[in-house]
């Protein structure tokens, strides 16, 4: 199937390569020239695993183009993806300037019957502006051409976007009318082989299902997170508290740990927009309203537990910083806790010498160069003189340490994990001043360090 995707951003390239993988002819477009050349010569803007042999396996098979030139695109596809950002404006809202943009781009060059897919994540009624839009353009170009509009929200995660992407839990399609139907299960069937993973519904219900996904996350982790800081007050243990509750199948496993607060580029700003889209409605969703706010607060934990060690003044300290993304096995830090972090310990006069596995360079590009950050090559090599370590990022190097040799590196053995990476009472056997999330002993250390 010949197939158009308009934006390469994480979403768009992964989607597009993973459909050139199972066979398709997957053409994307893009307005940044620059992006385009690159990955024409199979150079990828993202970290993210098993996404770089697919894009150069592909683009040998000549199944998969890039080009700036949005009129070969159109003409190209029998489906066209609509992928590009929709980041928040000023009150929080999604910006569709974007997305409206390629709705436009697409009525000026069509002449065959399409269909459009909108993949970004966008508000509900979204669809209904794409389809007025393109009807719109085609009614000023004189020309009436068929066309459908669907709703077809992505769920994959950073660090997993390819194997999210090649196998997907479900595939949710919201559409006006039976007609694109085919279309999208002939686009699909590759992925839907081996047990029914289509859902279709209307139009809004799937724009909403998306935002209410990221949203049902954000709040699991932010109640956790209550529940930690409860736990912290208790004398008591989260993580005993996470597997108890997890074993209950009405609740799970999944996404119940706590930690420095949830980051990246999807629960922080599809919260805000689905605050925005209630109250845009009428309602107040306090729910949501109550999962940022406790979100935004424990961002502030990690620097509240450093002043409660080393007090206010962090003058002349420097602390050894592990993780810098927002998650491990993605270079991606929007909006990550590490950032917070670092932004607190400088404003408290403090300098960090930080490593990460792969989002030193993002960093780097934020903040520039700076006296008081410096980004090392090694974990190891962070620890040097340090007064104290923090880690941000569960990344699995950083889970299994020699304890003796950041013992010796560091000025003072003093810990505050974000993550529960190790065991508060091995790490008090160890001599270390262990500080973490939510975690009994960790708050006994601290009442006794007044
Ligand atoms: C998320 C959704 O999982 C995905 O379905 C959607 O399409 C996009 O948003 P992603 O942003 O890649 O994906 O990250 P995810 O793995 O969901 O983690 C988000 C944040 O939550 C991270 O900062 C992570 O550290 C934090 N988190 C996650 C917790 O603090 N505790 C948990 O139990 C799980």
């Amino acid at each position: 199937m010949k197939v158009t995707v308009f934006g390469i951003g994480y979403v768009g390239l992964v989607q597009a390569a993973v459909l050139a993988e199972v066979g398709h002819h997957v053409v994307c477009v893009d307005i940044d020239e620059h992006k385009v050349a690159q990955l024409r010569q199979g150079v990828i803007p993202i970290y993210e695993p098993g996404l770089a042999p697919l894009v150069e396996d592909n683009i040998k098979a000549g199944r998969l183009e890039f080009t700036t030139d949005a009129a070969v695109g159109v003409e190209h596809g029998e489906v066209q993806f609509i992928a590009v950002g929709t980041p928040p404006d000023e009150d929080g809202s999604a910006d569709l300037k974007y997305v409206l943009a390629v709705a436009k781009t697409i009525a000026q060059y069509l002449n065959h019957s399409t269909v459009v897919i909108d993949k970004s994540t966008v508000p509900v009624g979204t669809a209904d502006k794409v389809r007025l839009m393109i009807k719109a353009e085609l009614d000023r170009r004189g020309v009436d051409i068929a066309f459908d509009v669907v709703s077809n929200p992505e769920f994959l995660k950073e660090g997993a976007a390819v194997a999210d992407c090649m196998r997907p839990d479900r595939i949710i399609v919201g559409t006006y009318d039976d007609k694109p139907k085919d279309v999208i299960r002939e686009l699909y069937e590759p992925f839907n082989r081996n047990h029914e993973k289509l859902i279709f519904m209307d139009v809004r219900s799937a724009e909403l299902t998306k935002y209410a996904a990221n949203c049902m996350l954000a709040t699991k982790i932010s109640f956790m997170n209550e529940m930690a800081n409860l736990a912290e007050l208790l004398g008591a243990d989260i993580e005993a508290v996470r597997k108890g509750i997890g074993s209950d199948p009405r609740i799970g496993y999944h996404f119940i740990y706590p930690g420095c607060g949830y980051g990246g580029s999807c629960f922080p700003k599809d919260v805000q927009a689905l605050i925005r889209t209630a109250e845009q409605n009428g309602y107040q969703p306090n729910i949501l309203h109550a999962v940022e706010n406790v979100n935004n607060k424990q961002k502030q934990r990690l620097p509240q537990l450093v002043h409660q060690h080393f007090g206010s003044d962090l003058t002349g300290r420097t602390f050894a910083l592990w993780g810098l993304s927002f998650k491990p096995k993605t270079n991606d830090v929007r909006e990550a806790s590490s950032r917070v972090l670092m932004e607190q310990l400088w404003q408290a006069g403090a300098s960090v010498q930080a490593f990460d596995p792969e989002a030193m360079e993002e960093i780097q590009r934020i903040y520039g160069v700076r006296d008081n950050l410096t980004l090392v090559g090694t974990k190891e090599a962070a620890l040097k003189n340090a007064d104290a370590l923090i880690i941000c990022t569960e990344w699995q190097q950083f889970k299994a340490p020699d304890f003796d040799m950041i013992k010796q590196q560091l000025k003072q053995a003093v810990i505050f994990d974000g993550r529960n990476l190790y065991e508060p009472e091995r790490m008090a056997r160890k001599g270390f001043s262990y500080y973490a999330i939510g975690r009994g002993e960790s708050v006994r250390k601290i009442n006794e360090s007044y």
